[in-house]
Parts: structure tokens; C-alpha cells; sequence
């Protein structure tokens, strides 16, 4: 492995469009929930309409905003992203409309907001189900006849924008518990794309893995090697609750940290099929579950490569590790250890059971 100086993130910034996309095979891969959403990605993309994203966390929702705004008449524009959940709302509202000098204390000077900054544009506006009811009413407004003022402005300013509105939550839901206008809704839905879960795709985990790997040998300035076909028909199998962030996060640990199984993290482990973390539970990492999940991960590392060096031959990879026969049976089901594709799985509980007085 070769270690270089660490380069720029590959994050790109707010208002900034999406010229670090993935390749559009990548993007939207082979599987057929992503071949019939891209088909009507690209309908939308020739026109001018407001597009609805929703699917859960880490589905790629940005990622596609940033893809139809390439491909739309706006990409002459800029690319204007507003996180409807991560502004306070009374920022909120000089953020998206601006301010006049004077407007408020501290307001010395005048200040476009991100809707003008968008004109010719995109306005993506992120986690719509966010924002607050009476910014609701303002938005509405603007979306009605494209006309707003600043924060204590008199006077009225129109600006054109392609608007894209992204929402993790059930909108629909929001309505009905009187959280989110039905007016708003019918506004900005007016093409509605739904983002599969991970799990929906799996044709499209070994591509995506591979893309995420160069992407970070190129940000970390570090190789790594490809990933084993076995270990790929296991990602390919878990459940995957944070979705392709989930996926990207565990290569970018591999990338930097090794091994392989350092790409599992636990959610995806358990095969729960319980929701997305939010983010700000992803960010807070108590430092013992770190500590806990690496061991576990070299543990599974050792077991894997023993038992590659052992041909599978659980008997004499246990004799290797010195360890009971049952205590393996039992880390390489925990671990969900399984043989590459062309060989049987020795690790599903029927083979396990089938197999436990053959080795
Ligand atoms: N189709 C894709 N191809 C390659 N990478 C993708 C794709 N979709 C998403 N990603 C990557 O997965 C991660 C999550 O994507 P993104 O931020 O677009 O998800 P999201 O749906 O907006 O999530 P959230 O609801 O949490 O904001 C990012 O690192 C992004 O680069
Ligand atoms: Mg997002």
C-alpha cells in the first residue's frame, strides 16, 4: 500500500453543481428500481417543472438534485442547495429571501437570499418536511407567481428558478398531522421521484463499492485492494439501513483503516431492517462501541483469512485459532461469514447445520 498526502475532501459545496457526480452508470447502476427512475429523471430534466425526491436517508437524493440540474436548462445556472433541517427558522427566512440594511439588528448591510442567488438556476431545498409553517406559507407564495421581498424590503422581486424539493419524511403523513401545507405539497410535487433502499439494488452494490473505493484512494491518497469477490457477495446480502452513505462510509474505513470486514458496520451486520440512524446519531460515535466494533472487525478479519488458508475446513481452522469448534460455528454465523459465490454457503444456518459434522 502507498500512503500520500491527504488531498481535498470530494465533497462539494452548497452552491456548487455536480460536477463530481458519479458516471451515470454508476449513478444509476443495472438494477431495474434505477433503470425505470431514470427514465423518468430524464422526462423531467428537458423541462422546467418542480421535482419531488423522497427516500429514506442516504438513498441519493442530492446526488440525483445534482444530476437533473446538469441535465436541465438550469445547469446554465447555479446549483443553490438550502437544508431546510439543519437552519434555525428565523435564519431560515433571511437565508432563503435575504434581507434589506437595516431590516433587523445587525442587518448592516443588504443581503441577497439563496432564491435569488438561484435565478436561471436550481433551488434545492433539502428536507423540505423541515420547514416551518410559516416560511410554508411564504415559499407558497413565492412559488405562486415567482415573486417574494427581502426581510423589511418594500419592494417586490421576481427571480426564475427550477426549484427541487427532497424530504426523507412522509409528506403526506406531515399533512395529516398538520405539519406541512396540502397547498405546499401539490406545489412542489409535481413529478415525484422515489429513491430505492439500498437492499432494493443489490445488483448494484459490487459497482458502487468499487467506485467508492477509488473515490477515496483518490481523496486519502492511499490504494487499496479490490475487494474480495466473497466479500462482495456478502455486502451484497446485508440489509444496509443507511443505505449507499452507509455502504460509502464502510469503504472509505476500509480504504483508510483495513480490512476488508471494516466495512461492516453493525446495523448492517444485525440485518435489521430498522430505520436510518439520523445524522446526528451517525456523527456521535461513543468511543467503547469504536473500540468494540474494532475488535470484532479484526476478529472477523482473522477467522476469514484462516479460513481461507484452511480451505473453509472449519475443523482445522478452529485447531488454527485455537479455539472450540462451536465457539467458530458460532463468530462465523455472528460475523455472517460466507465462501465466495461459486462455493456453497457454509455460513447460512441450513448449511451450518448441514455441515457441522462433515468438517
Ligand atoms: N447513485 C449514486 N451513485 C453513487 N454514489 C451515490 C449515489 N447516491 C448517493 N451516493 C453517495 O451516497 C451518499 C449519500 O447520498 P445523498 O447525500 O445524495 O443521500 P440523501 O438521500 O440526500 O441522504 P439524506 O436524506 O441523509 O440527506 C453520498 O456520499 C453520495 O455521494
Ligand atoms: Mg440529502
Amino acid at each position: 500500500m502507498t500512503d500520500m498526502p491527504p488531498k481535498k475532501s470530494r465533497k462539494t459545496g452548497d452552491s456548487e453543481s455536480g460536477d463530481l457526480l458519479p458516471p451515470d452508470d454508476v449513478l444509476f447502476g443495472r438494477s431495474a428500481a434505477m433503470q425505470g427512475l431514470r427514465e423518468r429523471a430524464e422526462k423531467v430534466c428537458g423541462t422546467n417543472i418542480s421535482v419531488f425526491l423522497t427516500g429514506d436517508a442516504g438513498t441519493g437524493k442530492e446526488v440525483l438534485a445534482r444530476w437533473i440540474h446538469q441535465h436541465s436548462p438550469a445547469r446554465h445556472g447555479a446549483f443553490v442547495k438550502v437544508n431546510c433541517a439543519a437552519i434555525p427558522g428565523a435564519l431560515l427566512e433571511s437565508e432563503l429571501f435575504g434581507y434589506e440594511k437595516g431590516a433587523f439588528t445587525g442587518a448592516l448591510i443588504s443581503k441577497p437570499g439563496r432564491v435569488e442567488l438561484a435565478v436561471n438556476g436550481t433551488l434545492f431545498l433539502d428536507d423540505i418536511a423541515d420547514l416551518d409553517l410559516s416560511l410554508q406559507s411564504k415559499l407558497l407564495q413565492f412559488l405562486q407567481d415567482g415573486h417574494f421581498s427581502r426581510i423589511g424590503g418594500e419592494t417586490e422581486r421576481g427571480v426564475e428558478t427550477r426549484l427541487i424539493c427532497a424530504s426523507k419524511k412522509d409528506l403526506e403523513q406531515e399533512i395529516a398531522t398538520g405539519r406541512f401545507r396540502a397547498d405546499l405539497y401539490y406545489r412542489i410535487n409535481v413529478v415525484c421521484l422515489r429513491l430505492p433502499r439500498l437492499h432494493k439494488r443489490r445488483e448494484d452494490i459490487p459497482v458502487l463499492a468499487e467506485y467508492f473505493r477509488k473515490q477515496y484512494e483518490n481523496e486519502f491518497r492511499k490504494e487499496s485492494a479490490p475487494l474480495a469477490p466473497e466479500m462482495l457477495h456478502y455486502l451484497r446480502n446485508l440489509d444496509w439501513p443507511g443505505n449507499l452513505r452507509e455502504l460509502s462510509n464502510g469503504i472509505a474505513r476500509y480504504v483508510l483503516i483495513g480490512p476488508e470486514t471494516a466495512i461492516i458496520s453493525e446495523p448492517s451486520k444485525r440485518g435489521t431492517s430498522a430505520a436510518p440512524a439520523s445524522r446526528d446519531e451517525t456523527s456521535a460515535v461513543p468511543l467503547k462501541r469504536i473500540a468494540k466494533e474494532a475488535i470484532l472487525n479484526m476478529e472477523r478479519a482473522v477467522i476469514l483469512e484462516t479460513l481461507r488458508a484452511n480451505q473453509w475446513n472449519r475443523r482445522k481452522t478452529a485447531q488454527s485459532l485455537k479455539i472450540s469448534y462451536r465457539a467458530l460455528i458460532y463468530k462465523i454465523r455472528n460475523a455472517g461469514l460466507t465462501r465466495g459465490r461459486s462455493e456453497p454457503d457454509m455460513a447460512s444456518p441450513a448449511n451450518l447445520a448441514s455441515h457441522s459434522s462433515a468438517n
